[in-house]
C-alpha cells in the first residue's frame, strides 16, 4: 500500500472535521462581525502571580528540557491538588506531566489499548477521544447521554452496561462534560464505577473542567470503591487558570499504568512547557482562591447567556459546569441546528456550533446548538442583545 493510501485510510477515522468546522465558523463569524461563542476559550488572562512566575522562570534559565515525568515542584503540586479529593498519588511514580490533557488522552489510549479492544465513548464527545482511539487502532463503542425529567443531560449507566462486550477494555469519562455542561452526579458515578469493577474495565477520565462547576460538585471517578487502581485520571491547567495555550496537563494513575503512559508520551513530545511548569505548580499551590473567583464569574456568565438564549426563544438545557450551554432550536421553528449554525452569524450576528459535530449520530442531536459563555461580560451582553433581536 502506498503511504498516500494508508494516510487516506487513517484520516477519516480521526474524524478531523470538528477543527474544520471551528475554523470555518470562525471565519464566517469574522466575515459578519459576529460575536463568536463557538470556540471554548476565555478572552482574559489567568492569575497575575502565575504569569509572573512563568516570566521569572523564563528569565531564570528554565529553558531546557524539564525531566521526562515533569518538574518535581509541579508533580508535588499536582499530588497536593489531588489529595484535596482524598486521593493520594506518589509524585515519583504515579504522576506524569503532559502537553495538555490532549496528549495525556492520546498517550493513555496508545499505551493501554490496542487493535481489537473496544473503548466506550460517551456521546456527544470531545473530539480528541475518537481520534486517539483511532490512532491506537482500537474501536469505539458510542453510548449516548440521555435527557432526564429535569431536562438535564444524564449518564445512562444501563446503556453503558449494555454496550460492554468481551473485548471492551476501557471507558472514557468526561465530567464536567463538554459540550453539554453536565456534571455527573455521585449516584451516576457510583453506578458507573460498579460497572467498571464488575467488567474489569479501565477508566480514562477527563477532568479538565474540574473546578468550573456551578452548584454541582465534581467527584473524581477514581475516588469510588475499586476505581483508584483502574483509573487514569487526566486534567490540565488550561481551563482552571485561563491559560489554554500553555498546554500543561497531567495524568495520575497507579504506577504500572503510569509507566505505560509515560513510555508512549516519551515518543510523542518527550517533554514540553519548561518555564510554564513551575508557574502551574505555583498556581496549584497558591491560586485556588483566584479559581473560585473565576468559577463564580463564570456562573454569572452562564446565567446571563442562559437568560438571553431563553428570551430569544430557545429551550436551554441546564448546564452545571464547563464553559458551555446547549439549546434546542425547535421552539424557534428550526429543525436542523447545523443548518442554523451556518446561518446564525449573518442572521443573528452570533456564532455557535452544532452539537452534532461531536457525535457519531448527528441525526439524534440535530436540534442542538452549543454556545460558550467564557467571554467578557460586554461580549456576552452584545450577544444577548443580538439574540433578543433575532428571537
Ligand atoms: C473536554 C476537554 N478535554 C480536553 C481538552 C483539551 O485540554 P488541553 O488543552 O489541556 O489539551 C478540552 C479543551 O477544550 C476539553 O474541552
Amino acid at each position: 500500500m502506498s503511504s498516500d493510501l494508508s494516510q487516506a485510510a487513517l484520516v477519516p477515522r480521526l474524524r478531523p472535521f470538528t477543527s474544520t468546522v471551528f475554523a470555518e465558523m470562525t471565519s464566517l463569524a469574522n466575515q459578519h462581525s459576529a460575536v463568536n461563542l463557538g470556540q471554548g476559550f476565555p478572552d482574559t488572562d489567568g492569575p497575575p502571580a502565575m504569569l509572573e512566575a512563568a516570566s521569572e522562570a523564563l528569565f531564570d534559565g528554565a529553558n531546557q528540557y524539564p525531566p521526562g515525568p515533569g518538574r518535581e515542584d509541579l508533580r508535588n503540586a499536582i499530588a497536593g491538588h489531588r489529595a484535596r479529593y482524598g486521593l493520594d498519588y506518589d509524585p515519583d511514580n504515579e504522576i506524569l506531566v503532559t502537553a495538555g490533557a490532549t496528549e495525556a488522552i492520546a498517550a493513555s489510549l496508545l499505551a493501554l489499548t490496542e487493535s481489537g479492544d473496544e473503548i466506550i465513548v460517551i456521546e456527544p464527545y470531545y473530539d480528541s477521544y475518537v481520534a486517539a482511539v483511532a490512532l491506537a487502532g482500537a474501536t469505539r463503542r458510542v453510548v449516548a447521554l440521555t435527557i432526564d425529567e429535569d431536562g438535564r443531560f444524564a449518564l445512562d449507566v444501563e446503556a453503558v452496561r449494555a454496550a460492554i462486550t468481551p473485548t471492551t477494555k476501557a471507558i472514557i469519562v468526561n465530567s464536567p462534560h463538554n459540550p453539554t455542561g453536565t456534571v455527573f452526579t455521585k449516584p451516576e458515578l457510583r453506578a458507573l464505577a460498579a460497572v467498571c469493577v464488575e467488567h474489569d474495565l479501565l477508566a480514562i477520565t477527563d477532568e479538565v473542567y474540574e473546578h468550573l462547576t456551578f452548584g454541582a460538585e465534581h467527584t473524581p471517578l477514581a475516588s469510588f470503591e475499586g476505581m483508584r487502581d483502574r483509573t487514569v485520571s487526566i486534567s490540565s491547567a488550561g481551563k482552571t487558570f485561563n491559560c489554554t495555550g500553555w498546554k500543561i496537563g497531567w495524568v495520575c494513575s497507579p504506577p504500572e499504568l503510569l509507566a505505560a503512559v509515560r513510555a508512549a508520551k516519551q515518543f510523542m513530545t518527550f517533554v514540553s512547557g519548561g518555564p510554564l511548569q513551575p508557574a502551574v505548580g505555583y498556581a496549584l499551590d497558591n491560586e485556588l482562591n483566584w479559581v473560585h473567583g473565576l468559577r463564580d464569574q463564570l456562573a454569572g456568565k452562564r446565567q446571563k447567556l442562559t437568560e438571553g438564549l431563553a428570551n430569544a426563544g430557545f429551550t436551554v438545557r441546564p448546564s452545571a459546569g464547563t464553559y458551555f450551554v446547549c439549546v434546542d432550536v425547535r421552539p424557534l421553528g428550526f429543525t436542523d441546528a447545523t443548518e442554523l449554525a451556518w446561518q446564525l452569524p449573518e442572521r443573528a450576528g452570533v456564532a455557535a456550533v452544532p452539537v452534532g459535530v461531536f457525535t457519531d449520530n448527528p441525526g439524534d442531536w440535530q436540534h442542538l446548538l452549543r454556545f460558550a459563555f467564557c467571554k467578557r461580560d460586554e461580549v456576552l451582553d452584545e450577544a444577548v442583545t443580538r439574540l433578543a433581536a433575532f428571537g
